[in-house]
């Protein structure tokens, strides 16, 4: 029936086209303002959903064994995350900000990067590749609720600022997708666990705890990670990381073993509150 249930999951998802630019009002009532307060978070937001295909390169190379079902979803995942940076980077142009790293629109990467060529050597292990699977769909759940709340956060600045199109007709449609995937990886982590045993969702969930960061956060950009994410949240920082923690714990956790709290480790880090010192390997990402 579960099965049943992600299938129509991805259905449904097929039945939403990624959002087309000519479906996007972008009249802008104070420019400056928004110049001045996310010139930073746009460039981030455009970078990060324009990501995908690579993200995408190092998963199917981290789980050659994929099924069907990953594959379609993969495939639409990428089709509405590609729109996401295509949305921003328009918006981006329009608040005549400059081109991201000179080129707003890099090729698609055909490789993957090669940390991921030497986990997917280990993967060829079945035993291991179910176990980076779990990781793999828990921190799709992880980084898709965070992103979720953070254009939730958007919306709630730009209705205060009285861009309300932008509200309209960016940040709830992309919102709605972004719990749409969400529920995806949910669905298909919960379902990928209860054919693991104990011992692999332990190593999931000690996997994922090491090597957790925020999404987008990279070794170079942790100080940017914990600006963007703070200057959507605010105050709310910690509920929004509570409410990824509380997704790890479900999908990776058990009741005699609770995980560590490191989505607040990993987002101090970012902030640079950690007091533990420089750390020469920066925010680790598994994005
Ligand atoms: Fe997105
Ligand atoms: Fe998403």
């Amino acid at each position: 029936m579960e099965q049943m249930s992600l299938e129509a999951r991805v259905g449904r998802l097929e039945d939403d086209p990624p959002i087309a630019l000519e479906a996007v009002d972008f009249t802008v009532v104070d420019p400056t303002a928004l110049r001045r307060r996310f010139a930073e978070i746009f460039t981030y937001i455009a970078t990060v959903e324009g990501a995908v295909p690579q993200n995408i390169a190092d998963i199917t190379t981290l789980l050659p064994d994929l099924g069907p079902l990953d594959r379609r979803f993969l495939v639409l995942w990428e089709g509405h995350e590609l729109a996401h940076s295509a949305i921003f980077d328009a918006l981006r142009a329009r608040l005549e900000l400059p081109e991201r790293n000179g080129i707003d629109r890099p090729a698609p990467p055909t490789r993957p990067r090669r940390s991921f060529m030497a986990f997917g050597a280990l993967a060829k292990v079945t035993w291991l590749q179910d176990v980076f699977k779990l990781v793999y769909l828990a921190r799709g759940a992880m980084n898709e609720h965070m992103t979720y709340d953070c254009y939730r956060y958007l919306g709630h600045h730009f209705d205060s600022l009285g861009e309300h199109a932008l509200v309209r007709t960016v940040t709830e449609p992309i919102r709605r997708q972004e719990a749409a995937h969400l529920g995806y990886y949910r669905l298909a982590a919960a379902t990928h666990r209860r054919t693991l045993s104990a011992a692999q969702v332990r190593l999931a969930g000690h996997i994922t705890a090491r090597t957790y960061a925020p999404v987008g956060s990279t070794p170079a950009g942790r100080d940017e990670s914990g600006r963007v994410f703070t200057g959507l949240a605010g105050a709310h920082v910690d509920a929004v990381l509570d409410a990824v923690q509380d997704i790890a714990d479900q999908l990776l956790g058990a009741d005699s073993r609770p995980l560590p709290r490191f989505v607040h480790e990993a987002m101090a880090e970012c902030l640079g509150r950690t007091g533990a010192g420089p750390d020469p390997t920066g925010c680790p990402t598994w994005n």
